[in-house]
């Protein structure tokens, strides 16, 4: 998933780079700027005083010292004075000269704090699309995966009202019985824990491998009785889950790069299901492909039944895509930002 919303401290990522918050003098503050130098130790500020200050808009690079990322991309955010001083441009400027820096020092990750929206004050909910402009913009020309980090009990900024309007719309569909075919519901509990193992699970299943060595089950889901011969499914069906996406996309008159970096989805992921005829993606994933490619409700449901799996109410993520959907809401990002407000699985490939 290139660019993954995450509940994170910034200070303690595994990334090649994490982005500072910081002020025009580079010589710390609070903050995450106060967090970063305090983690990463005396020797960082002793860098920064090396810089001569930033300009606000722009980017600098330090080491990380004793922080688990290897670089310090400082930058400086505008402060909010009610939005008609240039602070819109400026604050997509911290974003995208930040990722100019990263790759430049051959990163192939980052994470972001949510920039100015702390002590400069920027309104999340207007910092936010900027943010994921600024870096599904870098994407579409680069691979990275990029973070955007929600600090501790921090919420996203969605629109009270489409968080309303979801919210009603899972209370009147969600039911929670299982009412899905048990095979069926197995497959959708494994990916939950992990998508190799669900494609493992269907192989075994198929050739009819004893699968006791097989993770136990995510949910103590029962266990199908007779096995359909999924090999032999896949070989007889006219067109597998990879046979439809490749078709869309030419119906859409789409690349196959503008499709999977507007579904999130990484390149590598996308070879293996555009290479691998049998393939069957998460859930998430095929949701993710069928908002990049604006596909009906119709289509959806035939999409999934591609890769084994149904719209189900007994799955919140369902109801919500369901929701996006019916209403032709086809902006992976908001979905995305509503998905992780409900502690969701989000779209796009499982990184
Ligand atoms: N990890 C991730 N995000 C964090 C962390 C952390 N450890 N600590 C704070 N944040 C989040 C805040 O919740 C906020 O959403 O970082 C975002 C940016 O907030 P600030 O750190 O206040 O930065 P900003 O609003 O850009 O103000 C910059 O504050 O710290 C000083 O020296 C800094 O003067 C500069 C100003």
């Amino acid at each position: 998933m290139p660019l993954q919303i995450v509940r994170d401290d910034i200070t303690k990522m595994r990334v090649d780079a994490i982005v500072n918050a910081a002020n025009n003098s580079l010589l710390g503050g609070g903050g995450v700027d106060g967090a970063i130098h305090r983690a990463a130790g005396p020797q960082l500020l002793a860098e920064c005083r090396t810089l001569g200050g930033c300009e606000t808009g722009q980017a600098k690079a330090t080491k990380g010292y004793n922080l688990p990322a290897r670089y310090v991309i400082h930058t400086v955010g505008p402060i909010w004075h009610g939005g008609n001083h240039g602070e819109p441009g400026l604050l997509a400027a911290c974003y995208r000269n930040s990722l100019q820096i990263a790759r430049e020092l051959g990163c192939e990750s980052v994470a972001f704090p949510m920039i100015s929206t702390g002590v400069y004050g920027y309104p999340k909910d207007l910092a936010l699309p900027i943010a994921t402009q600024a870096i599904l913009e870098f994407l579409m020309e680069n691979e990275m995966q990029v973070y955007l980090v929600v600090f501790g009990a921090g919420t996203l900024a969605v629109s009270m009202k489409l968080f309303s309007d979801v919210r009603q719309y899972i209370d009147q569909h969600y039911v929670d019985t299982h009412t899905d075919r048990p095979r069926e519901y197995q497959r959708e509990a494994l990916w939950r824990t992990d998508e190799k193992k669900a494609l493992e699970y269907d192989i075994a299943l198929s050739e009819s491998i004893s699968y006791e060595h097989m993770a136990p089950m995510a949910d103590s889901a029962p266990m199908p009785m007779a096995a359909p011969d999924w090999k032999k499914m896949l070989e007889e069906t006219d067109e597998g889950f990879s046979g439809m996406l490749l078709r869309k996309i030419d119906e859409k008159g789409m690349t196959d790069a503008q499709c999977y970096k507007k579904a999130n989805v990484d390149r590598k992921l996308f070879n293996k299901i555009k290479n691998t005829p049998g393939y069957r993606p998460g859930k998430p994933t095929v949701f993710a492909f069928a908002v990049a490619l604006e596909l009906n409700l119709k289509e959806t449901k035939e999409m999934l039944e591609k890769a084994g799996f149904s719209l189900t109410h007994s799955s919140k993520i369902d109801i919500v895509l369901e929701y996006f959907i019916k209403n032709g809401l086809y902006d992976l990002m908001e979905i995305n930002e509503v998905l992780f407000q409900f502690d969701l699985p989000l779209l796009g490939s499982v990184a």
